[in-house]
């Protein structure tokens, strides 16, 4: 099983090096190979995405990454840019569809700023597609004019476009998905502005067809980021475009009490994935070793469950988190009052001992 860890930059190498610790206790048959992306490959090779990285990540089983991006980078030409990395990445191997589970663990009902009878026993699916939409449109601006012939522009767009396969895909992805859980999606659209989103609303309309034992529904994306706060366990599956749910995501990751908790897979049509926690790479807070590992840990456990055919391990992962946060061991992020608060390694260390734990007990 070949794994490609790709840490990036800011708080991107710290959360990595403990999830590759956890994963390394484990004592599986991995091959793990390191390489730099984003800013940190900008600077060591002039690409964000070199090919060197791109062709390890295409021959692994399953990549593993940490985060990129920094404000010093703000001002490249956008191709440069170290977010083109992930959506380089993303669109090379074809990984349409993002589950950025959004689960709220009872240990973490206080962390959250909803109230706890909001949250407790929160547990939504949402379902990004992720190599369409307004970001892998045509863009034009200044920025993107190497050749000189934008200098003043006076105006800025991007395209926002689906094609029928790409929605028929990801609805597919969302609609079996329901069928393993409460056999319900919502799909999230702005069909009564954007002609791309009734376009979506129509399609995921017609698969819906194929699955009658899941009950659909359409919401707008307003309505939803507000239902999102005023009662989110009316969700379950919830199917988006790029876009949306770029947004919604970062928003349920707050109802779980911190996007410090949010991990996520990319897959492709083989079932390849990238797995990394939803946050980005906070550069305020990098090099400090107070960011929370666990979103990065528990992509890892997807990792085993989702493209390694190792579910067992990625069950021993998640009781390890569990049992570490009933602990009451929490970093910066997921403290409060009565708690212990560690530092990145010291969450890193917790869950391994907590694995080793489990090992031993058999
Ligand atoms: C995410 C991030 C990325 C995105 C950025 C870093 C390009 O916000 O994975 O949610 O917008 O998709
Ligand atoms: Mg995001």
């Amino acid at each position: 099983m070949k794994i490609a860890v790709l840490p990036g930059d800011g708080i991107g190498t710290e959360i990595v090096a403990e999830a590759v610790k956890v994963l390394n206790v484990l004592e599986l048959p991995f091959e793990m190979e390191t390489a730099l992306v984003g800013g940190a490959a900008y600077e060591a090779h002039g690409h964000p995405l070199p090919d060197s990285t791109l062709n390890l990540a295409r021959a692994a089983d399953a990549i593993l990454f940490g985060a990129v991006g920094d404000w010093k980078y703000d001002t490249l030409d956008r191709p440069l840019r170290p977010e083109q990395a992930i959506l380089g990445l993303r669109k090379n191997l074809g990984l349409f569809a993002n589950f950025r589970p959004a689960i709220c663990y009872e240990e973490l009902v206080g962390a959250s700023s909803l109230k706890p009878e909001l949250i407790s026993g929160l547990d939504i699916l949402i379902i990004r597609e992720l190599t369409g939409d307004i970001y892998f449109g045509q863009p034009r601006g200044r920025r993107i004019a190497t050749d000189g012939h934008f200098p003043g522009a006076e105006e800025a767009f991007d395209t926002m476009r689906y094609s029928r396969p790409e929605i028929e895909r990801i609805a597919h992805v969302a609609f079996q998905a329901a069928q393993k859980r409460s056999k319900r999606v919502t799909s999230v659209d702005k069909a009564n502005v954007l002609e791309t989103f009734q376009f979506w609303k129509d399609v995921v309309t017609e698969v819906s067809k194929q699955y009658p034992d899941v009950a659909l529904d359409h919401m707008y994306v307003d309505n939803a980021a507000m239902q999102l706060v005023k009662e989110p366990k009316r969700f379950d599956v919830v199917v988006t475009g790029n876009m949306f749910g770029d947004i919604l995501s970062d928003e349920a990751s707050m109802l779980t009490g911190s996007i410090g908790m949010l991990p996520s897979a990319s897959l492709n049509s083989q079932n390849q994935g990238l797995y990394e926690p939803s946050h980005g790479s906070a550069p305020d807070i990098a090099g400090k070793n107070i960011a929370n590992p666990l979103a990065t840990i528990l992509s890892a456990a997807m990792m085993l469950r989702f493209s390694l055919n190792q579910p067992q391990a990625a069950d021993r992962i998640e009781s390890a988190v569990k049992a570490v946060l009933a602990s009451g061991v929490r970093t910066t992020d997921i403290w409060s009052q009565g708690t212990t608060k560690v530092s990145t390694r010291e969450m890193g260390d917790a869950v391994v001992a907590a694995i080793t734990k489990t090992i031993t007990k058999g």
